[in-house]
C-alpha cells in the first residue's frame, strides 16, 4: 500500500459497534477488570496506554515502517526519553546544529543522568567516525536540520554508528515520513515533534518515537514514559491522528511551494544565502535527492545587510505570521536567533520560514515587499 493510502487509513476501520467512520476519543483514565482481575480490553490506566493513543501509535508505526511506536506529550519528551533510557556512562553524539532545546537539555541534564555529549558537524562526511567512542551508545541525527537545513547522509551515518554498536535516532520532524523514511535507511528509532507537520494545524503539542524493532530498547523507553509520565493525552493523540489523514497532501503541496519560494529568494538581491536542500547550490542537495522524495516546507535564509535588516524584514511581513514553530497550514516567519533566545547559535542575519497552504504568489509577493522590491 502506498504511503498516501496508509496516511488515510492506518489505525482505524469503521467501528462495527457504532458504524462510526471517524475514530472515537476515549477520555477514560481507568479501565475495568473482570472477576479474576484481568483487564477487560488490555488497558489498565491512562498513563500506561489508552485506546486512542493505540490508534495513533499504530498509524505512526505504519507510516514510518516500524514495528512499534510510542506517543509522548511533546517532541522534547519523546527525544529525551531515549536519552533517559541509556545506561550512565553513555556517550551521545549530536549534530552541531541540533534543535536548540536538545542542546540545552544535553548541557543542563545529561551530566546528572551520567551522560556525555559531543556536538559534531554531521553533515560533513567522515565527521561522525572521528567522534565515535567505544562508549558511544546513541548517535542523534537531524536531517534536514533546524534551523540551517543541513543534510546528513542517514544511511552512511547509520552504518558508521552500527560499527560501535550505537543506536541511531533520526529526528524526522522537518521531512515527515511522507518525504523521508529513516528506518528504511538503517536508523533504529525515528523521532517526531508531532506538534509540527504531523498535527499540521498549530493546535496540538505532541511527540513520538517509532522503533524499527519492538525489542529491549523499545521496552526500556516505554518504561521511561510510563514511570516518568511524559505521555500524550487521549485528546492530543486524536488531534495528531486527524492531522495524519491529510499529511501526504499537505507535505507535498507545501514542498512544491517552498521550492518556488526558495528559488525566488535565491534570486533576490537582498538575500545573501538560502538554505534549502532542493536548491542545486545546497551542499547536501545530492544526498537529499537520494534520501528524500521532496525537500520539505522549511527554508531559512540570510539577509545580506545583516541582523538589523533581517529583523526589519520580519517585522514588515503581512501575510506570513510572525511566530515560531512549523508545519502548520499557515506560513510562519521568524528571526530565528530572537526566537531561540540566549542559548541560540543561529546567525543574526537568519530568517526562518515555514511554508503553509496559501497560494505561492501571495507568499512571494509578501516576501518581496518585506525585503524591499
Ligand atoms: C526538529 C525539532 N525537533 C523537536 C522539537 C521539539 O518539539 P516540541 O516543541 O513538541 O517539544 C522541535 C520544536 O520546534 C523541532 O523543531
Amino acid at each position: 500500500m502506498r504511503i498516501e493510502t496508509v496516511a488515510v487509513h492506518a489505525g482505524f476501520t469503521v467501528d462495527p459497534s457504532t458504524g462510526a467512520v471517524a475514530p472515537p476519543i476515549h477520555l477514560s483514565t481507568t479501565f475495568g477488570r473482570d472477576e479474576a482481575g484481568r483487564p477487560l480490553a488490555g488497558h489498565t490506566y491512562v498513563r500506561e496506554s489508552n485506546p486512542t493513543q493505540d490508534l495513533l501509535e499504530e498509524a505512526l508505526s505504519r507510516l514510518e515502517g516500524g514495528e512499534a511506536a510510542l506517543a509522548f506529550g511533546s517532541g522534547m519528551a519523546a527525544g529525551l526519553a531515549v536519552a533517559q533510557a541509556l545506561p550512565p556512562g553513555s556517550h551521545v553524539v549530536l549534530p552541531e546544529d541540533v534543535y536548540y532545546a536538545y542542546r540545552v537539555a544535553a548541557r543542563d541534564f545529561f551530566p546528572a543522568w551520567g551522560l556525555t555529549a559531543t556536538f559534531v558537524p554531521l553533515d560533513q562526511p567522515g565527521a561522525l567516525s572521528g567522534a565515535l567512542r567505544p562508549e558511544t551508545r546513541l548517535v542523534w541525527l537531524e536531517s534536514p536540520s533546524n534551523p540551517l537545513l543541513k543534510i546528513t547522509d542517514l544511511a552512511a551515518s547509520a552504518a558508521a554508528a552500527r560499527e560501535v554498536g550505537a543506536l541511531v535516532l533520526v529526528d524526522n520532524t522537518f521531512a515527515t515520513p511522507i518525504l523521508q523514511r529513516p528506518l528504511d535507511l538503517g536508523a533504529d528509532v525515528v523521532l517526531h515533534a508531532t506538534t509540527k507537520g504531523m498535527g499540521g494545524h498549530s493546535d496540538v503539542q505532541g511527540g513520538a518515537l517509532v522503533f524499527s524493532r519492538k525489542g529491549d530498547h523499545f521496552e526500556k523507553v516505554r518504561h521511561v514514559r510510563t514511570i516518568l509520565g511524559a505521555v500524550a493525552s487521549p485528546f492530543n493523540s486524536w488531534l495528531v491522528l486527524r492531522g495524519l489523514r491529510t499529511l501526504a497532501v499537505r507535505a507535498r503541496f507545501q514542498s512544491e511551494t517552498a521550492f518556488a519560494v526558495a528559488g525566488a529568494l535565491a534570486a533576490h538581491p537582498a538575500v545573501s544565502k538560502v538554505n534549502y536542500p532542493g536548491l542545486p547550490s545546497h551542499p547536501g542537495h545530492d544526498t537529499a535527492r537520494r534520501q528524500m522524495s521532496a525537500f520539505g516546507s522549511m527554508i531559512s535564509f540570510h539577509v545580506g545587510a545583516g541582523t538589523e535588516a533581517a529583523i526589519r524584514a520580519v517585522g514588515r511581513t503581512r501575510l506570513f505570521t510572525r511566530a515560531t514553530s512549523l508545519g502548520g497550514v499557515e506560513s510562519l516567519v521568524e528571526h530565528r536567533a530572537t526566537s531561540e533566545g540566549p542559548a541560540s547559535t543561529a546567525p543574526g542575519d537568519l530568517i526562518r520560514l515555514s511554508i503553509g497552504l496559501e497560494h505561492r504568489d501571495d507568499l512571494l509577493a509578501d516576501l518581496a515587499q518585506a525585503l524591499g522590491d
